[in-house]
């Protein structure tokens, strides 16, 4: 069990109507001049981004608005986003969305008090140390940045690179969750973002560390729930209490709470962010895409760790004399639960056909910057493995 330092600063309000309070929150938290930021269509459809541009303006808060952040959020707008709080001296940003709204406006917190290009921070030529406060109101339970400490950009403007940066400076001030604001996602996304859910606590579990039992637990229930309500809830898209603990479970995924005792691995997650880089896939199904190939490349050395997973989380009965066939049986639990919710299990299947050789090398190479890096927690995937993983889901 490794020592762990676990901070999780982020005020969530949680329920119906909760919405409500975020004049009162925002207020709270030092902001008078606001940058409400937003994505596509789906926010203003719903009403949700007038409701809050009222409640804000009633109380007496200056706003400036900015939308059109798409998914996989990018750096273009980040910049946008910037120059615009410069010039209305905004000291507050308000995401109303999902991770990529999120993630586009920590960017732009971050990007505001740094003198020098933003993108430094996610180029390793520089480390956060201002952020402008940032608060989420939350519409769709998937990638966790309402209480993470990450902030995910792309590069549109040099080659599609998609990068990661973690500080606690970005956390959000506070996160408003509201199931009912969930009723309205396509099942594609929802069910991508019960993946990514699965995911952010998986590649917690499948770590060095295995002994932390009260943490396994943990993320051994969540991952039951989310499976087990994400199955559910797409034949009952209204079911409020199905919503709930979809999404709570989403933000405990994803802040650190399954990580104590514990370390990340998040190999499944680089690999994808190549994809979802390139080719512009929704990050949950990439995930989907890949996870059996890279369980099936390092299960044979952790047999054990995937027995344990295979019994407790996916109900596979344990076989004493083939542990090996026991843990192989969990990974094909999960590709065929992740069927049932309309997930890929391949490259392929999520991209409708397979990468070329190229691309392959190219997502190797952006991955590990150049071959300089290795990463990994269960086990360490050098480029020999990266590409080994790409080929075997490309098929
Ligand atoms: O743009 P609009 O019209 O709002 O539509 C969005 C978008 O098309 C739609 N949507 C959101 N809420 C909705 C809705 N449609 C109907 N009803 C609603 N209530 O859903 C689509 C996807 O939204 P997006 O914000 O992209 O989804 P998600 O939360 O999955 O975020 C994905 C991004 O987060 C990054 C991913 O890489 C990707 O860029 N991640 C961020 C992390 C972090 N900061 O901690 C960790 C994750 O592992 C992940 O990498
Ligand atoms: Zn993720």
């Amino acid at each position: 069990m490794k020592d762990f330092n676990f901070y999780t600063p982020t005020r969530v309000v949680f329920g119906r109507d909760s919405e409500a309070q975020v004049a009162a929150l925002v207020k709270q938290y030092g902001g008078s001049r606001v940058l409400v930021h937003y994505g596509g269509s789906s926010a203003r459809r719903s009403g949700l981004l007038d409701k809050m541009l009222g409640l804000l303006a009633d109380a007496g808060i200056y706003t400036v608005q900015l939308g059109g952040v798409v998914p996989n959020p990018e750096l273009s707008m980040v910049r946008r986003g910037i120059d615009l709080c410069r010039s209305e001296k905004v000291d507050f940003i308000l995401a109303v969305g999902g991770g990529s709204v999120i993630d586009s406006a920590k960017a732009i917190a971050y990007g505001v008090p740094y003198e020098g290009d933003v993108w430094d921070l996610w180029d390793g030529k520089a480390v956060p140390v201002a952020c402008l406060p940032v608060a989420a109101v939350l519409t769709i339970p998937a990638a966790g940045s309402e209480m993470s400490s990450s902030c995910v950009i792309t590069n549109d403007e040099a080659g599609m690179l998609k990068r990661g940066v973690n500080s606690d400076l970005c956390r959000c001030k506070f996160a408003i969750m509201n199931p009912e604001r969930t009723f309205t996602l396509p099942a594609y996304q929802t069910a991508a973002g019960a993946t990514d859910i699965m995911m952010h606590t998986m590649e917690r579990y499948f770590c060095a560390h295995q002994d932390m039992m009260l943490t396994d637990a943990i993320s051994e229930a969540l991952l039951r729930t989310v499976k087990d309500c994400a199955v559910a809830v797409l034949k009952r898209p209204d079911d409020y209490r199905l919503r709930a603990q979809i999404m709570w479970a989403g933000s405990l995924a994803h802040n650190d709470l399954t990580e104590c005792g514990g370390e990340k691995d998040f190999v499944t997650h680089k690999l994808e962010h190549e994809l979802s880089a390139m080719f512009g896939v929704t990050h949950g199904a990439g995930l989907a895409a890949l996870w059996g190939s890279w369980a099936r490349y390092v299960m044979p050395r952790h047999v054990n760790r995937f027995v344990q997973f295979a019994v407790n989380v996916m109900g596979v009965a344990c076989d004493w004399a083939d542990p090996e066939g026991t843990a192989l049986r969990g990974i094909e639990a999960v590709e065929a639960f992740f069927r049932t919710i309309g997930m890929p299990t391949s490259i392929p299947e999520l991209m409708g056909r397979p990468v070329t050789e190229a691309e392959i090398a190219e997502m190797v190479d952006k991955c590990s910057r150049g071959g300089r890096l290795s990463f990994g927690s269960i086990e360490k995937i050098d480029t020999t493995a990266m590409a080994a993983i790409y080929h075997l889901a490309n098929v």
